[in-house]
C-alpha cells in the first residue's frame, strides 16, 4: 500500500505525523538512501528502504479486510493442489498476505472475509462468539414446512447431531425455491448435509454476508476493503466477555437476494456464445465478466461466471 511518507513514518512509531513532517523538512530522513525534505514524497512500505538520521525504520503493519464476493467454481483456500481456481486470486492485486476466513463450497457462492488478522479470524471461527452463518440455498422443487422444522429440531449426520437455528422459506422461482437457513457454527458442507438429511436436494448455495457484511453492491468476483465501521463491529463481536449478550451477525438487510444472486453470475467467464446455466438448469446471463487474464476483480464492480460443479 503505497503511503505518504510521514504517515509511514507514524506508524511506525517515530513520531506523530506533525513531527515526522519536521524531521522530513530539516532533512533527516532518507529513502532508499535519498534524501528526501518534500512533504508529499509517497513510499511504498514494501518495497522502499526508510530511515531516519541513518536508521532504518519499519512500519508496523495495519491489519487489513477486505470482502469478496466468491463465485462458484473456486476453492476458499489459497491454493489447491489440484490445480483448481482459487479465491485468493481474485484478490491478487492486494499486496498484504490475506487470507480467507473459513470457507465455502467450491461450488457455492457469496461473502468470504480476507484479513491479515489472525486473532480476529481465530475467534471468529469459534463457536463462543455465536457467529451466526446466513445461507440462501436454493433447493428442487417446493420444500414441505416439516422438512424445514426437521432441520430446526436436530438431525444426527455422520459426525453427530447438527441444527439449523433458523430454516424458512426465503422466495418461491418458477420450478424451485430459496430457503434462507441460519447455522451456528462452519462445520464442513453443514447446510448441504442438512438439506439432504430431510430429503432436499440443493443446488445453489449462497452466502449474502459475513458476520452481517453483506456483498449488496458487489458482483461475484470482486471484492472491497471494509468500512472502518465493519472493522469495528467484526471487533465488538469477537471482544465480549464470556457471559456477555451476544450481537446477532445477521442485519434484517440480509433477508434478500442480492441482485448478483439473481443474475447468478460467477466463476471465470463462459465460453464466448455459451448460456451459462445454474444446477438446476436455468439459463442466466452473463454479464460483468473480469479479465480472463487476471482472472480477478478490480476491487468494486467487475464479475465473474462459470457453471456450479457438484461437489
Ligand atoms: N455449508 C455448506 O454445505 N457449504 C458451504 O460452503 C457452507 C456451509
Amino acid at each position: 500500500m503505497i503511503e505518504r511518507l510521514q504517515k509511514f513514518l507514524a506508524r511506525g512509531g517515530i513520531a506523530s505525523r506533525r513531527k515526522a513532517e519536521q524531521l522530513i523538512s530539516a532533512g533527516r530522513v532518507t529513502v532508499n538512501s535519498e534524501r528526501i525534505t518534500e512533504l508529499g514524497t509517497k513510499v511504498d512500505p514494501a518495497r522502499d528502504l526508510v530511515a531516519v538520521d541513518g536508521k532504518l525504520v519499519s512500519a508496523r503493519e495495519e491489519q487489513q479486510y477486505y470482502l469478496l464476493y466468491k463465485p462458484s467454481g473456486c476453492v476458499t483456500t489459497l491454493s489447491d493442489p489440484e490445480g483448481r481456481p482459487t479465491a485468493a486470486a481474485y484478490l491478487a492485486t492486494v499486496r498484504a498476505r490475506v487470507f480467507p476466513v473459513g470457507r465455502l463450497d467450491y461450488d457455492a457462492e457469496g461473502a468470504v472475509l480476507f484479513t491479515t488478522d489472525g486473532e480476529l479470524a481465530n475467534r471468529l471461527a469459534h463457536p463462543r462468539y455465536g457467529h451466526q452463518r446466513v445461507y440462501l440455498v436454493k433447493v428442487k422443487g417446493t420444500p414441505e414446512k416439516e422438512q424445514l422444522e426437521r432441520m430446526v429440531a436436530g438431525l444426527r449426520l455422520e459426525d453427530g447431531a447438527a441444527r439449523a437455528l433458523e430454516a424458512e422459506l426465503h422466495e418461491r422461482t418458477e420450478k424451485n425455491t430459496w430457503i434462507r437457513i441460519t447455522v451456528g457454527e462452519g462445520r464442513f458442507h453443514l447446510v448441504k448435509r442438512l438439506c439432504e438429511a430431510v430429503g432436499l436436494q440443493v443446488q445453489r448455495l449462497f452466502r449474502p454476508e459475513f458476520a452481517g457484511i453483506s456483498v449488496e453492491g458487489l458482483r461475484p468476483g470482486s471484492f472491497r476493503p471494509l468500512e472502518p465501521d465493519e472493522v469495528r463491529s467484526l471487533q465488538r463481536m469477537v471482544a465480549p466477555a464470556p457471559n456477555a449478550r451476544l450481537p446477532r451477525a445477521t442485519p434484517s438487510g440480509s433477508r434478500s437476494l442480492p441482485k448478483a444472486a439473481r443474475r447468478h453470475g460467477h466463476g471465470p467467464p463462459p465460453a464466448p456464445g455459451a448460456t451459462p446455466v445454474d444446477a438446476g438448469g436455468e439459463a442466466v446471463p452473463a454479464k460483468g465478466a473480469p479479465s480472463r487474464k487476471t482472472g480477478r476483480g478490480n476491487g468494486r464492480r467487475t464479475g465473474a461466471r462459470s457453471r456450479p460443479r457438484p461437489r
